[in-house]
């Protein structure tokens, strides 16, 4: 379904994989915010729009009324010093950006993300603290961790999803997916592939040595323990180390080519960025396949109310 005109914001934006997701089903961004420069950069390359800085210093009358606020905010522990509400105070928190232009805007949905250990984390009064705020700002919120390997890719990767919709009675239902996408559809040709990405024979013995794929094409993988193993998809891309754990059939790094593909990022999305910065944006990014089966969910929920878009409760 297309949903032609909602506006929606993008905070922490990254490299827009909300973004990318939100204009496939017709969206139109309003306002970004991202504080890293690279970042930035790349974002303003591929929608033609340049995300604002530092959310913190932002205020919410800059910000323009929208239908949906995406936001993949980074995770941070909440202090339990000033309990003035009878939870922990989220003040100083980067998840405190975000209630305070909900608070603000009131947009009818939102839609937020973060890692899988989000659940655990502060054996889970940190997600608590983030419903229940979330919830006295008038919203009906639900979670759930998925993973993108469900929806269409070959990445074995966990998020912590948080949806909110504001007056509504019923819980929101994360759909389903349609199960892994192919590795043979995101990697490249080897012989196209430039030999800087190729591991040293060194390396190469040493990893065969220690272990005899039964998947090809597969993702060999070397834990923190050096035990190495492989999949017909690829474990989760990191911001950090993912370069130097994952092996293509055992013998090359990914391309940041095949990384943005690994995240669903289509191949028109613009590569302006060096490849160790490229790495690391993609490997923060949110799986755009994710999000975009989540928000087509989301929009139709809406619509069924006939709430969006101008017929704001709020
Ligand atoms: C987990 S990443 C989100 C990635 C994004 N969802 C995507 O698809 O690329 C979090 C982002 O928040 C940005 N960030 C951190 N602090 C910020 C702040 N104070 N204001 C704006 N952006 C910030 C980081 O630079 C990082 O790119």
């Amino acid at each position: 379904m297309r949903s032609p005109g909602f506006k929606y914001i993008d905070l922490f934006a990254g490299i827009g994989g909300f973004h990318m997701a939100a204009d496939a089903l017709g969206g139109r961004c309003v306002f970004a915010s991202e504080i890293d420069r690279e970042a930035t950069r790349a974002y303003e390359a591929n929608y033609g729009l340049a995300p604002r800085g530092d959310i913190k210093v932002i205020g919410a009358s800059e910000i323009p009324d929208h239908d949906i606020m995406f936001a993949g905010f980074p995770c941070q522990p909440f202090s339990i010093i000033g309990n003035r509400l009878g939870f922990a105070d989220i003040r100083g928190t980067l998840f405190f950006e975000i209630s305070r232009i909900l608070e603000a805007k009131r947009p009818p949905m939102f839609l937020l993300e973060n890692v899988k250990q989000l659940y655990t984390h502060d054996q889970g009064k940190t997600l608590r603290t983030i419903v229940r705020t979330l919830e006295r700002l008038g919203y009906k919120v639900s979670h759930a961790v998925l993973n993108a390997l469900d929806y269409g890719l070959p990445q074995k990767r966990e998020r912590t999803l948080i949806a909110g919709f504001l007056n509504h009675a019923v819980e929101f239902s994360f759909p389903g997916g349609d199960g892994p996408g192919r590795l043979e559809d995101i990697l490249e040709p080897d012989e196209d592939v430039d030999p800087k990405h190729f591991a040293s024979d060194m390396i190469v013995r040493k990893r065969k040595a220690k272990h005899e794929s039964g998947s090809r094409p597969g993702i060999w993988h070397e834990n923190k323990s050096g035990n190495v193993c492989s999949y017909p998809y690829s474990c989760a891309l990191r911001a950090g180390a993912s370069y130097n754990y994952l092996l293509v059939n055992g013998i090359r790094r990914l391309t940041p080519r095949e990384m943005l593909r690994l995240q669903g990022f289509p191949d028109k999305f613009r590569i302006v960025c060096n490849d160790s910065q490229t790495r690391r944006q993609v490997g923060n990014a949110v799986p755009v396949n994710l999000v975009k089966a989540v928000l087509k969910e989301m929009l139709l929920r809406e619509a069924k109310a006939g709430r969006r878009s101008g017929k704001r409760t709020a």
